[in-house]
C-alpha cells in the first residue's frame, strides 16, 4: 500500500526546528520558527497564564466536551479583542466565532468552509507570505496566486503593485491579508494604506480573509487591530483567523479562533451552522485547557492588566533586540545598512540574507534561519546576540 509513497520535503519552518533539535552544537541558535524567548533563552510561562491555570486546577474542573464551536466566553472575548468591546457588529449579533486549534486551525476550517461556499474561487496571498499559507489553501483545494507585497529595494511595501493586483482580480477572489506584523517580512501597511485596501476590496467584491497571529506584538493590542476594525467599519462580510500562541506564549496548547462577520444575525446563525459541520468532521470540538485559560485572563480585570503588561514587555524586548542587532552589525563593520530592521514590526525580520548565506549561517555557525532570510528577532537575547552578529557579519563578507 505505501510502497509508492514519496518522501516529502521537510517543512520549511518546523522542519528547521527538527534539524535544530538534532544539532549537537551547544552554541546553536534557532532563529527559524516564530517563537518568543525571554532573555534567558526560554519560552516564558506568563504569570497571568500561570494564575489562571492554577485557578483551573484548584477548581478541579470536569473535562466534558466543549460545544463544537468552543467555549462561549472565549469566543466572545476573542471578538472583543479583535473588534473592540464596544463593537456595534458584536452587539448586532453579526460576528460568529469558533475556537480553533491555533491560527493554522482557524485558517484550515475557514479554507474548508470557503471551498464549499465558493469552490471556483482563487486565493491570493502576499508575495512573500507565511510559508504555510500557500500549502494550506492548496490542500483545501484552491488555486493560490500571489499579489505583490514586499519591495526588496526599499525594504517597504510595493503598494502600487499590490493595489493593481487587487484591482485585477475577479469578484469573489479570496484575499489573505496579514492584519499586523506581516510574516515573514515584518513590513506592515499604514492605516491610510489599509483604507485604500478596504476600498478596493469592497469595490471589487473580493473576499477578505484577515490573518492576525501577532496582535500586541506590533504597536499594542488596539493599534494592531487597525486593519480588522477598518474592515469592520466598512460594512463588509469577512473572515478573521487569530491566535494566542504568541501573545499568551501558549504555543503548544493550540489556542486560536476563526471569526466571521456576517451581514446580519440571522445570516450569522446559518453560517455558524455550516462551520460547525466543517469542525465536527475534522476534529469534532476543541480542547478545553487553553481556551479556558485565555478566557479567564481576558475577562478578569486583574489578570488582564497583568497579561497586557507582560505582552508589553515582550514587545519592548523585541524592539530592544532589533536595535541591538543593528548596532552590533555596525560595530562589526558590516557595510550594509540594517536600519530597516528597526522599522519592521512583530517577531520577524526579513534580513535580506540569501539562501546560500542562510546555509552558511547554519552550517558554519549553528544559527538557524528560514531559507528566505527570515529571522526571528524574538529569539535573540543578550547571551546569543553577539554570536548571531558575528555569524551574519561573517557570511556577508
Ligand atoms: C512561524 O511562522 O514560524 C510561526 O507562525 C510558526 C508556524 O507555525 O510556522
Amino acid at each position: 500500500l505505501f510502497a509508492a509513497v514519496e518522501l516529502a520535503p521537510r517543512d520549511p519552518i518546523l522542519g528547521l526546528t527538527e534539524q535544530f533539535n538534532a544539532d549537537t552544537r551547544s552554541n546553536k541558535v534557532n532563529l527559524g520558527v516564530g517563537v518568543y524567548y525571554n532573555d534567558e533563552g526560554r519560552i516564558p510561562l506568563l504569570k497571568a497564564v500561570r494564575k489562571a491555570e492554577q485557578a483551573r486546577i484548584d477548581a478541579a474542573a470536569a473535562r466534558g466536551y466543549l460545544p463544537i464551536e468552543g467555549l462561549a466566553g472565549y469566543n466572545r472575548a476573542v471578538q472583543e479583542l479583535l473588534l473592540g468591546a464596544d463593537s456595534p457588529l458584536i452587539a448586532a449579533g453579526r460576528v460568529l466565532t469558533a475556537q480553533s486549534l491555533g491560527g493554522t486551525g482557524a485558517l484550515k476550517i475557514g479554507a474548508d468552509f470557503l471551498k464549499r461556499l465558493v469552490p471556483q474561487a482563487k486565493v491570493a496571498i502576499s508575495d512573500p507570505s507565511w510559508e504555510n499559507h500557500r500549502a494550506l489553501f492548496e490542500y483545501a483545494g484552491f488555486e493560490v496566486v500571489n499579489y505583490p507585497y514586499y519591495d526588496a529595494a526599499t525594504h517597504g511595501v510595493n503598494f502600487a503593485g499590490m493595489i493593481a493586483a487587487l484591482e485585477s482580480y475577479p469578484a469573489g477572489t479570496v484575499v489573505v491579508l496579514h492584519a499586523c506584523c506581516h510574516n515573514p517580512t515584518g513590513v506592515d501597511l499604514t492605516a491610510d494604506q489599509w483604507t485604500k485596501v478596504v476600498e478596493v476590496v469592497k469595490a471589487r467584491q473580493l473576499i477578505p480573509f484577515l490573518d492576525i497571529a501577532y496582535q500586541g506584538f506590533g504597536d499594542g493590542i488596539d493599534a494592531d487591530a487597525t486593519a480588522v476594525r477598518q474592515f469592520a467599519d466598512a460594512e463588509l462580510t469577512f473572515l478573521i483567523s487569530s491566535s494566542f500562541s504568541k501573545s499568551f506564549s501558549l504555543y503548544g496548547e493550540r489556542v486560536g479562533a476563526l471569526s466571521l462577520v456576517a451581514a446580519d444575525k440571522e445570516e450569522s446563525g446559518r453560517v455558524l451552522s455550516q462551520l460547525k459541520r466543517v469542525i465536527r468532521t475534522n476534529y469534532s470540538n476543541p480542547p478545553t485547557h487553553g481556551g479556558t485559560v485565555v478566557a479567564q485572563v481576558l475577562t478578569s480585570p486583574e489578570l488582564r492588566a497583568e497579561w497586557e503588561a507582560e505582552l508589553g514587555e515582550m514587545r519592548e524586548r523585541i524592539r530592544a533586540m532589533r536595535a541591538a542587532l543593528v548596532a552590533k552589525l555596525k560595530e562589526r563593520g558590516v557595510a550594509r545598512d540594517f536600519g530597516f530592521v528597526l522599522q519592521q514590526r512583530g517577531m520577524f525580520s526579513y534580513s535580506g540574507l540569501t539562501a546560500a548565506q542562510v546555509d552558511r549561517l547554519r552550517e558554519e555557525h549553528g544559527i538557524y534561519a528560514v531559507s528566505t532570510g527570515r529571522i526571528c528577532v524574538a529569539a535573540l537575547n543578550s547571551r546569543n546576540i553577539d554570536a548571531v552578529a558575528d555569524g551574519i557579519a561573517a557570511v556577508l563578507k
